[in-house]
């Protein structure tokens, strides 16, 4: 990502920390009520599972300007995520539920650029997530 991507990114989501107490539950509640049927894949505690979200997306942002030392790790959470039966087709309700919280928590300072390079970075850590879960599945099926 540029200088200024990451920066715009940094931005929002200190603001987002500092202005919203419940980033997390917006997201979880905005994913079940469109997506019922994925309520049954989270089994912890939903507050739990709303820190650990707002941690990795913190961990993820101040690390932007080395994302490349990030990968294995993200690919080993994509491993996970795929024990967890998350499909990849999950992902982009994933990415809408997670906008709708950015844009709730940022009002009148949601923009289009806010906007396309969150995409883009979501976009970034779910390709590296679903590849790294196709690759495992191939070399199970060689061996
Ligand atoms: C960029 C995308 C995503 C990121 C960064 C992310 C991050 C995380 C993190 C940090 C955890 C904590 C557990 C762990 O580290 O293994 C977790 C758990 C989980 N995530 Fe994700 N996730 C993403 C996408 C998704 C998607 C698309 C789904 C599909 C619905 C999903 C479903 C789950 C489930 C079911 C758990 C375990 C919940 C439990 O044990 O109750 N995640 N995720």
């Amino acid at each position: 990502m540029h200088q200024k991507e990451i920066k715009l990114i940094e931005d929002s989501w200190d603001y987002i920390l500092a202005n919203t107490q419940e980033a997390g539950l917006v997201f979880y509640n905005d994913l079940f009520e469109k997506n019922p049927e994925l309520r049954a894949l989270f089994t912890t505690d939903l507050n739990d599972q709303a820190r650990k979200l707002v941690a990795l997306i913190t961990f993820s942002v101040n690390k932007l300007n080395e994302f490349d030392s990030l990968v294995s790790d993200i690919e080993l959470l994509g491993l996970r995520h795929h024990a967890y039966g998350v499909k990849p087709e999950f992902y982009e309700m994933v990415r809408q539920s997670l906008m709708f919280m950015l844009e709730q928590g940022m009002g009148e300072n949601w923009n289009t650029d806010l906007a396309e390079t969150w995409g883009k970075l979501y976009k970034h850590l779910s390709e590296v997530m679903i590849n790294a879960s196709y690759n495992h599945l191939a070399i199970k099926r060689t061996n």
